[in-house]
């Protein structure tokens, strides 16, 4: 679901959708996650062969991360004097935001909360150790899941350092696979996260706040495995940030990118930003497809050497050559052809072909490259098909059926 300024995201279809793309991740090439809205005819999306399309209007859209702007417009700054709330922040991932916030982002007052408070263990260090790098820091025993809980947390925020930034670190961390999830267990990790985000944007919305972050995980995009449930608590997360109007950048476990996208999401004005440096992930190996969330970023490695038709004659020859076959001979001929302008389009080694029933999206293919391949197909095959043909019939095996019914028959 394109997730535009002022779209408010159905809580339901996004946590299905955040625990589904999870799943994926967890079980490669198994589960197909197609939104399609009520009346429209899910086929279109189904031949799309992207593991995760939104079909609307009669258009398909798949998900592609694409680069923050460097020179993007920035958030409004956060107010040295104010204090920043990190619900969750006596917890791993709310001391590792507390930490950057003082590090990154010159923050000077935290507030952490948690129910236990004071009394969690490591709480009394955190503070100590936020001390010296020249933060005051109030460790709240608050259960945010208690809307007078939270009434209390705000009230007790003094006047003087009033509160600039919420930052939403509290859930409950969860690594059980899809196999052993029951209905409990999902149900504990979703409410972990739903209850306190409501209450929190209820009783924040008359401030005037610079930062409201909601942390995701990046378990939906890169895996790892058994996050199902996060994964669900995730797309909770991210339509409670849609109606908040707050921003949900992704935090990865790793320490030194991990909590980059929170540094995007207070430096940029972009709500909804991902870990990862675009010119680290690099291409994947000669041959091998780039990952379809990553295709708007990174293109496939071409080597010049596969620019060569591998195996396919020239187009004079090729067509004399298809001219004097019939049957099993003529088909192979053809789908030599698709296969070799495939590879090319694609960039992939003719070693590592594509699996002639793997979807074109799946693999690579991008509306560009499916023009490409269809000029490329015409000016050897003489034929005229349009890139429709291509969405139409996405994988080497229905192309090449359709191209051979293109073609004038030799018998
Ligand atoms: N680990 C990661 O790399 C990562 C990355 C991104 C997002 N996340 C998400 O961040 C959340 C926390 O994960 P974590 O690994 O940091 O777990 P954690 O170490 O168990 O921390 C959870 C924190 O939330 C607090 N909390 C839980 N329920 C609360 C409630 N009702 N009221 C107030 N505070 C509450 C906990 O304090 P008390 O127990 O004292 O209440 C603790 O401070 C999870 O939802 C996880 O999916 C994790």
């Amino acid at each position: 679901m394109p997730v535009e300024p002022g779209t408010v995201l159905d809580p339901a279809g996004a946590a299905v959708r955040g625990m589904i793309a999870a799943v994926q991740a967890e079980h490669p090439d198994r589960f197909l996650l197609l939104d399609v809205e009520p009346g429209a005819d899910p086929g279109a999306g189904l031949t799309a062969g992207a593991a995760q399309a939104v079909v609307r209007s009669g258009r398909v859209l798949t998900p592609r991360l694409v680069a923050v702007a460097e020179a993007g417009p920035a958030a409004r700054p956060l107010d040295p004097a104010g204090s920043v709330l990190i619900v969750g922040g006596t917890g791993r991932t709310g001391s590792r935001v507390a930490r950057h916030l003082a590090t990154r982002h010159g923050v000077r007052r935290l507030v952490l909360a948690g129910r236990r408070g004071p009394d969690t263990p490591g709480a009394s260090t955190l503070v100590d150790e936020l001390a010296v790098l020249g933060v005051t820091t109030t460790v709240v025993a608050c259960d945010v899941s208690d809307p007078d809980a939270v009434r209390g947390l705000l009230a007790g925020i003094p006047a003087e350092h009033p509160l600039t930034g919420v930052v939403h670190a509290a859930g409950m961390a969860d690594r059980t696979p899809l196999e052993e999830l029951d209905p409990d267990r999902l149900g504990a990790v979703l409410d972990a996260r739903s209850e306190s985000l409501r209450h929190l944007a209820e009783l924040t919305v008359d401030r005037d706040l610079a930062l409201i972050a909601v942390l995701t995980t990046t378990g939906g995009l890169t895996g790892p495995a058994d996050r199902a449930a996060t994964g669900a608590a995730d797309g909770l997360a991210l339509a409670a940030a849609t109606r908040w109007g707050a921003r949900a950048p992704m935090v990865a476990s790793d320490d030194d990118a991990g909590l980059s996208a929170l540094s995007a999401a207070i430096d940029t004005a972009e709500r909804f930003p991902v870990p990862g440096r675009p010119g680290r992930w690099g291409a994947p190996a000669p041959g091998r497809p780039v990952p379809p969330l990553l295709r708007g970023l990174v293109r496939p490695r071409r080597r010049s050497a596969y620019r060569a038709a591998a195996g396919v004659e020239p187009a004079d020859r090729w067509t004399e050559l298809l001219r004097s076959q019939v049957g099993a001979e003529r088909e192979k001929t053809v789908a030599d052809l698709v296969r070799a302008q495939l590879v090319q389009v694609l960039g992939l080694s003719p070693d590592e072909p594509v699996e002639p029933d793997r979807g074109f999206f799946e693999v690579g293919l991008d509306s560009l490259m499916a023009l490409d391949l269809t000029r490329r197909l015409n000016s050897h095959a003489g034929t005229s098909l349009t890139p429709a043909s291509v969405f139409n019939h996405p994988t080497q095996a229905a192309l090449t059926r359709h191209l051979l019914d293109r073609l004038a028959p030799s018998e």
